[in-house]
């Protein structure tokens, strides 16, 4: 296993900036998840670290070299796509042991290493049969397999399980989670998926595309375990990306002498958290983010401090355990949850909810930056 570094890692296509100002690090034996809309430039990122794209600036290292002029073969990585590319006419086991036979390893090791790694992958009992007779998953393992047997030092997933049905893809999530604590060998998966990047992560880093009225900003957004990102989002786009339903983010205002978000005509005591913050944004415009299990009914909730809003129930989603409401109010958008099924409003009846004043996020509505 080896660490990965990026320094001021940049990449342009010709006069088209896609990657600026990459700084950080992937720790030697980590799950590092990269996450981000489509275009964000998590495949470029990728490649790079492969050394299947050039770098335009900055230095990229791999333990401890330096590795911007570094042929891909020497990199010592293993890539596993989206497509699975396994070759139709050779068997799962000489579609595992491809790349070691070419690198002209003996035959001996070969076998070893294809030996264990179908017992890691419980591909025993399929080595002998062609890619056409598997089902996708196992497809999907085979793919792994190949990764495997090259004992590399990092480990490269680009979306590996788009193709696969849902519950295929719930599956092969805890299959590859649990051979990465096996192998402990250095992880970094490419998803757009959040609710992928959040159960099998060790440290996320989420990633916008550049955007053309910041010229300063990096792609890289937040890097941080999926619970610091979840708890203490940076800024608004982590905030929105990370979490379903997306954290709600309402304008609001810090009343004249800093106790209170004024929401609406509502006055939200200030949680011991952002006291500080208030107080230095007294009377200045904020945006307040709150997550929608932070919006539920009075009588279902134990919170703290609670201010009760009423608005228009706009959309209501049973899923069973929960029912995700969506109230309109001033003419924002506000979802909320909660338990009860029973007397559930219609479309268009008024409806009352309460907010858990602890659980509030403020964001400065220029820089979209948490205030703290
Ligand atoms: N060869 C190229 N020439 C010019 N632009 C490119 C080239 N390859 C990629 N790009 C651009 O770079 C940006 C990042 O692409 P990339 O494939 O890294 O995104 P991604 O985050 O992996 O997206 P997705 O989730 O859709 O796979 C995109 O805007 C893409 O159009
Ligand atoms: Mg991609």
């Amino acid at each position: 296993m080896a660490a990965i570094e990026f320094e001021r890692v940049s990449k342009r296509y010709g006069d088209v900036e896609i990657i600026r100002n990459l700084n950080f690090g992937v720790k030697a034996g980590e799950f590092m998840v990269f996450v981000g809309p489509s275009g964000c430039g998590k495949s470029t990122t990728l490649r790079m670290i492969a050394g299947l794209e050039t770098i335009t600036g900055g230095n990229l290292s791999i333990g401890d070299r330096v590795v911007n002029d570094v042929h891909p073969k020497d990199r010592d990585i293993a890539m596993v796509f989206q497509s699975y590319a396994l070759y139709p006419h050779m068997t799962v086991y000489d579609n595992i042991a491809f790349g070691l036979k070419i690198r002209k390893m003996p035959d001996a090791e070969v076998r070893k290493r294809v030996g264990e790694a179908a017992a890691i992958l419980g591909l025993e009992p399929l080595l002998e049969r062609k890619p056409k007779a598997l089902s996708g998953g196992q497809r999907q393992r085979v793919a792994l397999g190949r990764a495997i047997v090259r004992n590399p030092s990092v480990f490269l997933f680009d979306e590996p399980l788009s193709n696969l049905d849902a519950e295929l893809r719930v599956q092969m999530r805890s299959e590859i989670s649990q051979l990465q604590r096996r192998l402990s060998t250095t992880t970094v998966y490419v998803t757009h998926d959040q609710i992928e990047a959040m159960t099998m992560g060790h440290r996320i880093a989420v990633m916008r595309p550049l955007q053309a009225d910041q010229p300063e900003a990096s792609n890289l957004m937040q890097c941080g375990t999926p619970m610091e990102l979840y708890d203490t989002p940076a800024n608004v786009f982590v905030a929105r990306f990370i979490g379903t339903p997306r954290m709600n983010m309402l304008p609001a205002r810090i009343a004249d002498d800093g106790s209170t978000v004024q929401l609406f005509d509502l006055n939200l005591p200030v949680s011991a958290q952002f006291a500080e913050v208030a107080r230095n944004q007294r009377g200045r415009p904020v945006l307040l983010g709150i997550r929608s299990e932070h919006v539920g009914l009075a009588h279902e909730v134990d919170w703290n401090g609670t201010v009760a809003i009423e608005g228009t129930a706009e959309m209501v989603e049973p899923l069973g355990h929960e029912v995700i409401v969506h109230l309109m109010v001033n003419g924002e958008n506000l979802i909320g949850r909660q338990r009860s099924h029973a007397g559930l409003p219609q479309p268009g009846d008024p409806y009352r909810m309460v907010i858990n004043c602890e659980a509030m996020h403020l964001f400065d509505p220029a820089t979209e930056l948490r205030l703290q």
